[in-house]
């Protein structure tokens, strides 16, 4: 019988490695041999560890399973499937994994991630092999005509910043993968780098036959050693299978690819920082122009996308860009992946088409607050993006629809906050990480965030509100007009829709003081 227990570091964190191991353990001594494969996560975070045995009917879902459970749950028939109070059924037919149209994340908690057998046998390779039947020219098109924009945040069409970089001529290109993902409340980066890693070396291969380029690089936070180690593994699998190498796949495409990691800076998910950084320099951000597909690494023409732009490449060439059309909605095609975050029953990702709406993903799949208390704010775009107050949840997941209620789509991250929140202490909380994160090149972020947590704190200690409000306005002009870069120019974003839409938080404790 096979029996899975996901790897991932979120399942890992709730100790996965112990399960795996009790579980193997239990069926030693009940004498019943396993076959143990360690898959990536399903994505569904509040029932990890999630336990799969594999049945005629299915595999049979086992969650929350914490170490503790597995020797009653092996005495009452885990290994055959056998129905328990943990038992969730066949996990594909749960709502949650059902409603979902998986391209980025197909094989993600269905696969062992560094098995190239699997890999392949659940359609890896597809998208790849087609692409290098096709000239550069013609893998550029399909990418701009699936409608595949930069799921890092800015939406910028995918196609178009890969023919940039074709028509720049040059003996050396390269692919830079941004997988710095600092937004709060997004994960989804990592779970496909952890839980399916061939997909993103792939993607970055039918990039570099798209381009010209020769070589690629993975940029990885520090903070995620299990994703480094996953993609060091994959890689090095990869090249002894022909998939990166002198000739992948036998063609005449010559790519390798590198992992480097960061060291803690959210500015080095900025693409020029990232760039610096992988030069081995300070991340301080660079002007555009010139931009990285013209100037990058090292000068040369460069292509920088996210994981998850890169991870739906290979769906996009192995079904065709008509396909990935037919998803999504108006400017949005094809799917996002969601993260569901912050107070939430039950959080994790949910990869679906545009066009759902943001209530839809945080009740009906996301079962509302954790605390079970109503939804006050809701914050989607990391922590630059704007707060959204209950009543303005109907929004469909769409860049253009975000952009014209003043918010912003950015990774898709979604982090709720029920009605216990203070969003005058979010509001500095916004400016507080702006002063932390700042890479100091330009001052209205550099100095403004730093006078932006000063104005608020007095603003709300009752100091000349009206005067101060004026001040924090002020300077969140400035900052949003005069910053070099997204950083100090979308700080304001949180600040202002905090003092929109939740003006009493900011004089709540001196109107409760007098
Ligand atoms: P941007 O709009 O300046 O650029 C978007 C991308 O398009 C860049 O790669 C740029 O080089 C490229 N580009 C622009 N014009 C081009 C042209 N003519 N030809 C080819 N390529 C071109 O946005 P930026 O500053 O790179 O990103 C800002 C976004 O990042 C924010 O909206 C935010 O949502 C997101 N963000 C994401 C984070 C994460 O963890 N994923 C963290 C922080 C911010
Ligand atoms: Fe650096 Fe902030 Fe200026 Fe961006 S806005 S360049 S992070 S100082």
């Amino acid at each position: 019988v096979t029996i899975y227990v996901p790897r991932d570091s979120a399942a890992l964190s709730v100790g996965a490695d112990l399960v795996a191991a009790t579980i193997e353990h239990e069926a030693a001594a009940a004498g019943r041999p396993i076959r143990l494969v360690r898959n990536g996560s399903r994505g569904m975070l509040w029932l990890e560890t999630l336990v799969e045995v594999e049945t005629e009917r299915g595999r049979i879902g086992y969650g929350p399973v914490g170490p503790d459970d597995v020797a009653g749950l092996v005495a009452e028939g885990l290994l055959d499937g056998a129905d328990h109070d943990l038992c969730q059924g066949v996990v594909e037919d749960l709502p949650w994994l059902r409603d979902q149209t998986r391209l980025c994340f197909a094989r993600v908690g269905v696969t062992d991630p560094l098995s190239p057998q699997d890999y392949v046998a659940h359609g890896g390779l597809a998208g790849l092999r087609r692409a290098l039947s096709l000239t550069p020219a013609e893998v550029v098109a399909e990418v701009t005509e699936s409608g595949l924009r930069g799921r890092g945040g800015a939406g910028f069409p995918a196609g178009i910043k890969w023919k940039t970089v074709l028509d720049t001529p040059g003996p050396l290109k390269f692919i830079c993968c941004n997988a710095d993902e600092g937004d709060s409340g997004t994960f989804a980066d990592r779970m496909l780098m952890e839980g399916d890693p061939f997909t993103l070396i792939e993607g970055m291969t039918i990039a570099a036959h798209a381009v010209g380029a020769s070589e690629g690089y993975i940029y990885v936070r520090s903070e995620y050693p299990d994703a480094v180690r996953a993609l060091r593994q994959a890689i090095d699998i990869a090249r002894t299978q022909g998939w990166l190498g002198e000739h992948v796949l036998g063609s005449e495409l010559r790519f390798d690819l590198f992992v480097r990691v960061g060291a803690g800076a959210y500015i080095c998910g900025e693409e020029t920082a990232m760039l610096e950084s992988l030069e081995g320099k300070r991340g301080m951000v660079r002007a555009k122009p010139p931009i990285p597909a013209i100037t990058g690494l090292f000068g040369k023409p460069t292509v920088v996308n996210n994981v998850l732009t890169l991870g739906s490449v290979p769906a996009i060439l192995a079904d065709g860009a008509a396909a990935y059309r037919d998803l999504g909605v108006e400017r949005s095609r094809g799917t996002q992946v969601f993260q569901l975050a912050g107070n939430i029953a039950r959080g994790g990702v949910f990869e679906t088409a545009f066009g759902i709406t943001l209530s839809d993903l945080i009740y009906q799949y996301g079962g509302g607050t954790r605390s079970g208390r109503p939804v006050r704010a809701v914050q989607v775009g990391g922590p630059l993006g704007q707060y959204l107050p209950a009543s303005n949840l109907d929004l469909p997941m769409d860049y253009e629809a975000f952009a014209a209620a003043d918010a912003m789509l950015g990774h898709g991250g979604i982090v709720v906050f029920d009605e216990t929140v203070d969003m005058a202490s979010m509001a500095r909380f916004a400016m507080e990480f702006c002063a932390e994160e700042s890479c100091g090149k330009c001052t209205p972020c550099r100095v403004g965030a730093v006078r932006g947590v000063e104005v608020i704190d007095r603003i709300v200690a009752g100091e000349d509100p009206d005067g101060n409000l004026a001040l924090l306005g002020d300077l969140c002009e400035l900052m949003t007009e005069g910053s070099l870069c997204a950083m100090g120019g979308l700080t304001p974003n949180p600040v202002r829709s905090a003092l929109l839409h939740f003006p009493d938080d900011f004089t709540a404790r001196y109107e409760e003081a007098k």
